[in-house]
């Protein structure tokens, strides 16, 4: 297996990252360009930015950013899912509707991008022929089992829409993997953060939300009484856990999930005393409102926290950032996009 993030001695090959103008798709995309291969990178903007797309570009300059062609389409349009897979290796499946309070509010965009637009994309990738085809799960299919740390064998009712859809993913791909003989590796992500992740709208993930809150000295809202607790992923580890996933030589059984995350848990308290030393340090004249506290929100997990061994075992992930060295790597980049927005 290549190092880390390193893909040199890995032949350059031909991927379909779908989602690619959202938060983990472009920085598998930038990632996969750098490192001298081609992508085709699918997305329809329902969440994405063109932004991130032209932040991967310039991020890899010209001669990079030559093997890249943007697709900008719907995976639940048949004709665009055949263009995209054409020629192509490897597919990282990303394009999804996020969050659990969205697909609570309308469940069947939800429904439509992530259950539909799943198996159209993974029929195309089947009839295509692909090497091997990787897709995001999440950690909310472990629902209301109280079970910690999670272990992927174990799973208890899910809670939300969104929870069941990635549950029909994994359900699919492993009747795919049975039926066709297709190799396919489904990646639990818990609390996935880092550059490019998107702090805007009403759906927008904690640590953004938060560090957009902070900046302008506005108070966080924390949902129920700040225990509630997370296993805050470094994106650089998804990156890593992708990779390996479609470079692994083998899946066992042709269908496998695993968790990607840290294996350490941080709860909402903690975030924010932590955010508040980050942002105070770099500066001392920021004023950090108290949080006010509100109800707990509806489909959430109290707790989460990954059993990561599976991933390390059968794929060699190792993640190379905790919480805070995440934090501090892409606090920078917080700051600038709080300020640009
Ligand atoms: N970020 C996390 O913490 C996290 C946690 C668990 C799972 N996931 C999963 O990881 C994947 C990527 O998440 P993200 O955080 O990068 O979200 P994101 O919203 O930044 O990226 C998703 C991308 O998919 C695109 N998309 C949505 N519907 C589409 C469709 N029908 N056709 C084509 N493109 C479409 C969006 O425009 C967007 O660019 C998703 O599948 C998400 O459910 C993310």
């Amino acid at each position: 297996m290549p190092s880390v993030l390193d893909l040199a001695g890995v032949a350059p090959a031909r991927w379909l990252v779908t989602g690619a103008a959202g938060f983990i798709g472009s920085n598998l995309t930038e990632t996969l360009l750098r490192a001298g291969h081609s992508v085709v990178a699918l997305d329809n903007l329902a969440t994405g930015h063109l932004s991130n797309v032209d932040d991967v570009r310039v991020a890899v300059g010209p001669e990079h950013a030559q093997r890249l062609r943007f697709l900008e389409g719907d995976i639940c349009d048949d004709a665009v899912c055949a263009d995209a897979v054409a020629d192509v290796d490897y597919v990282l499946h990303q394009a999804a509707l996020g969050s659990v309070p969205r697909s609570i509010d309308r469940p069947l965009p939800s429904f439509a991008a992530n259950v539909d637009g799943f198996m159209r994309i993974l029929d195309a990738s089947r009839r295509a022929g692909v090497r091997r085809f990787v897709y995001a799960s999440s950690s909310s299919v472990y629902g209301d089992h109280p079970d910690l740390p999670k272990r992927e064998m174990v799973v208890g009712r899910v809670l939300s829409p969104y929870a069941a859809t990635k549950s029909a993913d994994e359900l699919f791909a492993g009747v795919f993997a049975r039926c066709y003989g297709m190799a396919c590796v489904g990646l639990r992500y818990f609390n996935v953060f880092g550059r490019r992740q998107d702090p805007e709208g009403a759906y927008a993930a904690v640590i953004p939300r938060w560090i957009d809150a902070m900046l302008r000295s506005e108070a966080v809202r924390i949902n129920g009484d700040g225990e509630t607790s997370r296993d805050f992923c470094y994106i650089d580890n998804a990156v890593q856990a992708n990779l390996r996933a479609a470079l692994v030589p083998s899946v066992p059984d042709g269908h496998r999930v695993y968790n990607v995350a840290v294996g350490a848990r941080t709860s909402l308290n903690e975030l924010f005393a932590l955010l508040r030393e980050l942002l105070q340090a770099r500066d001392p004249t920021l004023t950090i409102a108290e949080p006010v506290h509100a109800e707990f929100r509806a489909g959430d997990v109290r707790h989460s926290l990954a059993d990561i061994s599976l991933a390390q075992g059968e794929l060699g992930y190792r993640p190379t950032h905790d919480i805070r060295a995440g934090l501090v790597e892409a606090l920078d980049w917080y700051v600038r996009r709080s300020a640009a927005g």
